[in-house]
């Protein structure tokens, strides 16, 4: 997998808050084991079985650096540079080849069709458009390639979750740079094109309400 050359849009246009990055930084660092244990049985069955060299959005401090075998690579696609002291010390405690890039998932710069496997967690209620980004993961995956996710998402209407959610939405939003409670990330990822994609919703019983309703699943390319 190389570089697409031809990829002339700026690599990020991302705008790291001098506190609040530095902020998600220490709390997804502090609080990774917690939601770890929380969704463990979800990522267990999705990043089941990775190939050696996978391309991730939003990396943060290295969530899911666990689910790689030693010697793999990862192709770290993250743009909130705070995050990458962490995510590169991870990656070395993980044995997992790190290639780190200061990057937006809407613009990966990766070749089209040139990828087996990409994956994300707790990264499409923050980008400013899930569908760019599906847009994009479907652009770069060779065919029979799998996009692999687990995500929160909006509660059914009419439950006092999607209530909180709503009532939420703003400080939640300032506090994680952007990140929405109020997403329904199954619409854009049945709409990206993808062969088939399987979509498996759940709820967690965590003290952080608006997070606990959420998917986790596969799309094939
Ligand atoms: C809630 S954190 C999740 C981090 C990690 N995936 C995890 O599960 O712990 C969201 C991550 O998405 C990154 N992010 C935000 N906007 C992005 C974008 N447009 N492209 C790629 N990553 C982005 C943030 O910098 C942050 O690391």
């Amino acid at each position: 997998m190389t570089d697409d050359q031809t990829a002339t849009a700026p690599a990020t246009d991302f705008a790291v808050h001098p506190a609040r990055g530095a902020f998600n930084a220490a709390f997804f660092s502090m609080m990774g084991p917690y939601i770890e244990w929380n969704v463990r049985r979800q990522k267990q069955r999705v990043f089941a079985d990775l190939p050696p060299t996978v391309v991730e959005l939003g990396s943060g401090v290295g969530a899911n650096l666990r689910y790689l075998s030693p010697g793999s690579t990862l192709v770290a696609l993250e743009p909130n540079v705070p995050m990458h002291r962490r995510l590169r010390a991870a990656a070395e405690r993980r044995e997992v080849r790190l290639d780190l890039r200061e990057r937006v998932a809407e613009r990966t710069g990766l070749p089209d069709g040139s990828v087996d496997c990409v994956i994300s967690s707790l990264v499409l209620c923050t980008v400013p458009d899930p569908a760019e980004v599906l847009a994009e993961v479907r652009r770069i995956l060779r065919p029979g390639g799998t996009y692999r996710f687990v995500e929160h998402v909006v509660a059914r209407a009419g439950t006092p979750t999607r209530a909180l959610q709503r009532a939420l939405r703003r400080p939640w939003a300032w506090t994680f740079e952007g990140c929405s409670c109020e997403r329904d990330l199954a619409v854009p990822l049945r709409a990206a094109g993808f062969a088939h994609v399987d979509i498996q919703p759940y709820r967690l019983h965590s003290p952080f309400v608006s997070f606990n309703t959420q998917i986790a699943g596969v799309a094939r390319a």
